[in-house]
């Protein structure tokens, strides 16, 4: 059944205030739910009926003002309850039977491993009880959980704890008070033997606050680096936005199944293990980094979703799309800015792209969908990050920071749409920004093209552009967007030219913003009096594909040259994606594969300069990967792209070989030296020293066999360690492979988050022989497919990172991946949706490949009860 935006109505009743009881046993939960209700006083004095929300649960008893209902008094189905208030004020008492303890799907009252704990939104809170589980539904919460002591000595819910004691029989309590307003999507609910490291924040009006993170007691030791991210979070939340945390205290607990990431219920975020523990014995820099920005993630919410929520779910972006924007800002304060965008960015067009020109492409606010957990996409999130930063980037950022102040004072304590932010935007700066709405109602990835030509005689140049949106399920047409365009005119030297536009008086900046806003449009700058090379795009200033026709060596120049870091890096992508295409067409000619020794050369001058942040070197040295060069293609050739890039590889090694290894050695050097420390210029020293390493061991010589077992054996962090491994494991050293696996497995057995990292490097293997090795791990005992994590490290990196063997010709992956899909969706519908999307991409491939994608997808849909999750992607793709 679609929901339509358009459909939206106001709540009929209101629930002032929700008093819940829990009682866990091991075999049922009860839970009992008092709402204080009323009818809505902005509609009218009648009293319709009140439906409640509420699945899978068992119905003990009901009771309107004290009055018990019999069964004649209400209706009752597989998702609702309803019944008929009389008067405009009156209160619920339900009592419900739930099944935390064989909840696989991990949404509602669930355990992992061995401890309760809660997942709600978007809609789980009516797995829990009876309810109007919508996000306008603002309720003040209070939550009393009883449990057996011994095995639950911790009891968590959101807000403040007001009272706790214990109980006949070995059992105790605790009650919790929020005194926020909240939607059920945010309550939370935490039962367990659980350890947490305590520390301390002064808000910026001097208010102590106590932080603790729990987790489980083996864990306690890969606390403080997540610990460390929330009080640089919650400091920048002051200094960037003004924002001050609210409650007493602030609670993260770490659970080991998890459907997502991190979720941000108020004043108890309850986080994926992945998102919280590091430390350098056992994680990479990589996590070490996404702990930081989940941690910060979940912190921001507080303000931008938890304060001032979301109307509907239609305005997921809202808090999403801005929450994002806000993490990556407070990463790239924290790191490398320039890294950081290369990053996102390369993320961006990789999948956000994809997803925009596949079945299931939306617009930043949908105006329909099936399943509201299908949509926590890369366009909601990605995508709406980058709406919100270009409207930063067209405001400046003290003009949004006045939009910023005035939307959280607006709105604080209300549930609202993406047209309140907007209008908030306007009202400070007064800037109509109706046209730039389009970015939240037009799907799909916008094209623009842009030409310049230079007229000596008149010192001028002219750049045009031409904008346009392929059309995308549901939209035919599109409207012209508003498209900021930063750019930078060089002359030969690389320096930047003055910029003045026609009718200008004088030149404006160097840098500067414009903006496209019709479907062609031409921009003549004056008083220059040479013909200039243009930096478009800077920084990745819209969410676009740019073309622009550079040739190898105005590429080369820019990448040398350009004082933009992030099209310095932007040049050598469209190089190499020049350079690999040319490869790939040899391929497919049945040619002898040329490389372009430009490339060679342009990426030699990087190695050699000393002065470039080691991270940029490493960025700048890694080729567009597979699924970029299948984004960017018409009808992708999975054989030919990997063909090429692994013979660009092969050759880039051998050219660069004394260079690669020079630069390995000096840093492995340093690591030698010196301890892990979780900073960014420690991370970009082994991102160069590994990236380095993953190139010289394509040369098959022995010195680079020793330095990668050397490095495997005596470094004292996950970085090098996996990094050597996944060398070795992509290597043609094949009884080292085998060695080095099982001593690694064997090493960290006991560690889940690690072993994850072991299934995915096996994976994302692209040897021969790729579905085979996935079939046998999935018989390894440290894989369960129960646990979210493991099913992404195994089967998603598979399907994601694998391309060659995924789409083996035969449909063996494909078969593969179905299968899982038809198992998952009867155990956990959301994790099943989410492993089914490369099989929605099917229309990238050839027509063989084609048929046997879409009809693994029929088989699914043959396949028994789909949940609403599976059947909405299914159905799209196949439509
Ligand atoms: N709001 C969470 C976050 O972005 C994500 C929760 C998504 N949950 C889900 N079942 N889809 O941090
Ligand atoms: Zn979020």
């Amino acid at each position: 059944k679609m929901i339509y935006l358009k459909d939206y109505q106001a709540p009929d009743y209101l629930i002032d205030e929700t008093h819940l009881t829990f009682e866990l046993f091991e075999d049922h939960t009860l839970v009992h739910a008092q709402l204080v209700m009323r009818r809505n006083p902005t509609l009218s004095a009648d009293l319709p009926p009140l439906v409640l929300d509420g699945q899978q649960l068992e119905l003990l008893s009901v009771a309107l003002d004290d009055r018990e209902l019999s069964a004649a008094d209400y209706q009752l189905d597989d998702s609702h309850l309803t019944l008929q208030p009389t008067a405009a004020s009156f209160v619920i008492d339900s009592s419900v039977r739930i099944h935390p303890e064989s909840n696989t799907a991990l949404e509602g009252l669930y355990k992992s491993s061995g401890m309760f704990c809660t997942q709600c939104e978007a809609e789980g809170f009516r797995k829990i009880t009876y309810y109007l589980d919508r996000p306008d539904v603002m309720s003040k919460f209070t939550t009393t959980l009883s449990a057996e002591q011994h095995s639950y000595p911790v009891l968590l819910s959101n807000g403040n704890p007001i009272a706790s004691g214990s109980e006949e029989g070995g059992r105790h309590w605790a009650t919790w008070e929020d005194p926020f307003m909240k939607p059920a999507y945010l309550f939370a609910l935490v039962a367990g033997d659980l350890w947490c490291v305590e520390d301390q924040f002064t808000t910026m009006s001097q208010r102590a606050v106590t932080l603790r993170i729990y987790v489980e007691p083996e864990n306690i030791d890969k606390v403080q680096h997540a610990m460390d991210s929330l009080k640089k979070s919650m400091k920048w939340d002051e200094e960037v936005y003004g924002r001050e945390y609210d409650l007493d205290i602030f609670m993260i607990v770490a659970v080991n199944d998890f459907n997502m990431g991190a979720m941000e219920n108020k004043g108890l975020n309850i986080f994926n293990s992945s998102c919280v523990l590091a430390k350098a014995e056992t994680a990479t820099d990589a996590a070490h980094q996404r702990v930081e920005a989940v941690v910060a993630h979940e912190y921001f919410h507080n303000w931008s979703g938890n304060r001032v929520t979301c109307r509907d779910w239609f305005q997921l972006s809202l808090k999403e799309g801005f929450t994002v924007f806000r993490d990556s800002e407070f990463s790239a304060d924290m790191n490398s800015r320039t890294v950081k965008r290369i990053e996102d960015v390369a993320y961006l067009r990789t999948h956000q792209f994809a997803e925009d020109a596949g079945p299931m492409a939306h617009p930043v606010r949908p105006d329909a969908y099936m399943e509201i957990s299908n949509f926590y996409t890369l366009t909601i999130y990605e995508k709406g990050s980058e709406v919100l930063r270009m409207i930063h980037t067209l405001l400046g950022a003290e003009t949004f920071r006045k939009g910023s102040d005035l939307y959280f004072a607006r709105h604080d304590g209300q549930a609202v749409t993406c047209d309140d932010f907007v209008q908030a935007m306007e009202d400070a700066s007064g800037v109509d920004l109706t046209q730039f709405k389009r970015w939240y109602t037009q799907a799909g990835t916008p094209r623009l093209e842009a030409s310049a030509s230079y007229d000596a005689a008149a010192n001028s140049y002219r750049l045009e552009f031409r904008q346009s949106c392929p059309a995308t399920p549901g939209q035919a047409e599109k409207l012209p967007f508003v498209i900021p365009v930063e750019l930078a005119l060089l002359d030969a030297q690389g320096r930047e030219l003055p910029l003045q536009l026609v009718g200008e008086e004088a030149p404006v900046g160097r840098s500067r913003v414009l903006q496209v806003t019709q479907a062609e449009q031409a921009f003549t700058f004056i008083n220059l009096a040479e013909k200039p090379l243009p930096s478009l795009l800077r920084g990745f200033s819209a969410p676009v594909k740019l073309s622009f026709p550079y040739d190898r060596d105005q590429l080369m120049f820019l990448m040398q040259h350009d004082s933009d870091g992030f099209n310095r890096w932007e040049a050598g992508q469209q190089l190499s994606v020049q350079v690999l295409q040319e490869l790939i067409g040899q391929y497919q000619r049945g040619e002898a594969l040329v490389l372009d020794q430009r490339l060679v050369a342009a990426l030699r001058s990087v190695l050699q300069d000393e002065q470039l942040d080691q991270a940029m070197v490493a960025e700048m040295l890694s080729l567009p990967g597979e699924a970029y060069l299948t984004e960017i293609s018409e009808v992708a050739d999975v054989d030919a792209i990997h063909a090429a890039r692994e013979f660009a590889r092969g050759e880039l090694a051998t050219a660069l070989f004394d260079l690669l290894w020079q630069r390995y050695q000096a840093n492995r050097e340093l690591s030698r030296s010196t301890a892990y420390i979780a900073e960014f210029t420690h991370f970009a020293r082994r991102s160069l020293q590994n990236i380095a390493l993953s190139y010289l061991v394509l040369s098959g010589r022995p010195e680079v066999l020793a330095a990668c077992l050397e490095q495997y054996e005596a470094c004292d962090n996950m970085t090098e360690r996996l990094t050597a491994l996944a060398v070795l494991v992509n290597s043609p050293f094949e009884s080292e492979r085998a060695t080095t696996l099982a001593a690694f497995a064997e090493h960290f057995k006991d560690n889940p988050l690690v072993m994850d990292q072991w299934f995915s490097v096996q994976a994302g293997s692209t040897l021969p022989g790729g579905l085979a090795r996935v079939q046998a791990l999935m018989q390894h005992p440290a894989f369960t497919l129960k646990n979210p994590n493991k099913v992404r490290a195994l089967i998603g990196a598979f399907a994601g990172q694998n391309l060659v063997n995924f789409h083996a010709a035969d449909g063996s992956g494909y078969r593969f991946l179905a299968d899982q899909v038809i198992s998952l969706n009867a155990s956990n519908p959301q994790i099943a949706s989410r492993q089914l999307s490369p099989l929605t991409r099917w229309r990238k491939y050839d027509d063989k490949r084609q048929a046997l994608m879409k009809g693994e997808l029929e088989r699914i849909l043959a396949s028994g009860e789909l949940s609403s999750d599976v059947y909405e992607v299914v159905s799209k793709s196949l439509a």
